[in-house]
C-alpha cells in the first residue's frame, strides 16, 4: 500500500456555512494504480487532490504514505516531503512565465539544494522524455499549450516522485495536444509509475485502471476498470 486515507475531511467555515468539500473519504492507493477521479463541478475532486498531495492539511482523519502518518508532519517537513516525493500537474500549468524550459523544470531540484551542473543534466534528460529536447530555452510564451503542460510534467517528474497528481492536465488544451499529454501519462503508468488524475473527460478517464467517482465531497463509486492500452513493466522499486 503507497497511499491510505483513513476517515478524511476538509471542512470549511464561511459565516453561518459549513462547506464539507470533502467528508470522511477513506481509500487506499497501491503502487502501480493509475487512479481517474471524476465527479460534477463543487464535488471536492481538487480538495481531495490538495489534501492526498497534502498540499492542504485537512480538518480530520489520517494521511499515511507508505505507512508514515503525514498528517503528524509540520509545515517544513511537508514541503521537504513533497519536494521529494510527489509530482503536481495544474490545470493551468503553472510555469514561471520568465523562466526558460529548462529552469522551469529545474525548479524542484534547485529547492532540494541538487548542484546547477546535476540539475541542468536531469532538467534536459526530463525535456528530452517528453519530446521538448530541442526547446530548452524557451519560456512558457514561446511554447504551444501543449508543450508548456509537457514542460510541467518534466517539473513534475524531475525528482523521480513515488506519486504523481494532475488536476485536469488536458484542461486547457485542444484535442491534439491532449493527445499528446494522455499518451505521455499511460507511458508514465507503463513505467510503473503511481498516478491520480482528476478529469471531466471520458476519453481521458479511459486511460487510467481504476475509477473514483465524487458527489458533494464524498467517494460514491470506485471501481476498477482494464486500461485500453496494454500494460507492460510492473512496479518501480521504492526509495
Ligand atoms: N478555500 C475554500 N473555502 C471555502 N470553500 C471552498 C474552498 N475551496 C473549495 N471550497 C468548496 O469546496 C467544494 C469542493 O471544491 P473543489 O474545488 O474540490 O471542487 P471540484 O470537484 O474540484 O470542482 P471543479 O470540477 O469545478 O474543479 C466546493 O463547494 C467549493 O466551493
Ligand atoms: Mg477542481
Amino acid at each position: 500500500m503507497l497511499l491510505k486515507l483513513q476517515h478524511v475531511s476538509k471542512h470549511y467555515q464561511l459565516g453561518d456555512t459549513l462547506i464539507k468539500a470533502m467528508n470522511d473519504v477513506s481509500l487506499e492507493i497501491e503502487e502501480g494504480e493509475f487512479v481517474a477521479i471524476m465527479g460534477p463541478s463543487g464535488s471536492g475532486k481538487s480538495t481531495f487532490l490538495q489534501v492526498a498531495s497534502i498540499l492542504a492539511v485537512p480538518t480530520s482523519g489520517s494521511i499515511l504514505l507508505r505507512d508514515r502518518d503525514l498528517t503528524q508532519y509540520n509545515e517544513v517537513e511537508r514541503a521537504k516531503l513533497r519536494n521529494k516525493s510527489i509530482g503536481f500537474i495544474f490545470q493551468q500549468f503553472n510555469l514561471l512565465a520568465r523562466t526558460s524550459a529548462l529552469d522551469n523544470v529545474g525548479l524542484p531540484l534547485l529547492y532540494a539544494k541538487v548542484s546547477q551542473e546535476d540539475r541542468v543534466k536531469r532538467s534536459k534528460a526530463m525535456l528530452e522524455k517528453v519530446g521538448l529536447g530541442d526547446r530548452l530555452q524557451n519560456t512558457p510564451a514561446q511554447l504551444s499549450g501543449g508543450q508548456q503542460q509537457r514542460v510541467a510534467i518534466a517539473r513534475a517528474l524531475v525528482n523521480d516522485p513515488d506519486l504523481i497528481f494532475a488536476d485536469e492536465p488536458t484542461g486547457n488544451l485542444d484535442s491534439k495536444s491532449g493527445d499528446d499529454i494522455k499518451k505521455l501519462l499511460s507511458d508514465l503508468h507503463k513505467e510503473g509509475r503511481t498516478i491520480i488524475m482528476v478529469t471531466h473527460e471520458d476519453d481521458v478517464a479511459e486511460i487510467a485502471n481504476r475509477l473514483i467517482v465524487f458527489h458533494d465531497g464524498e467517494v460514491i463509486s470506485d471501481t476498477k476498470q482494464k486500461s485500453k492500452k496494454k500494460k507492460t513493466t510492473g512496479k518501480r522499486k521504492a526509495k
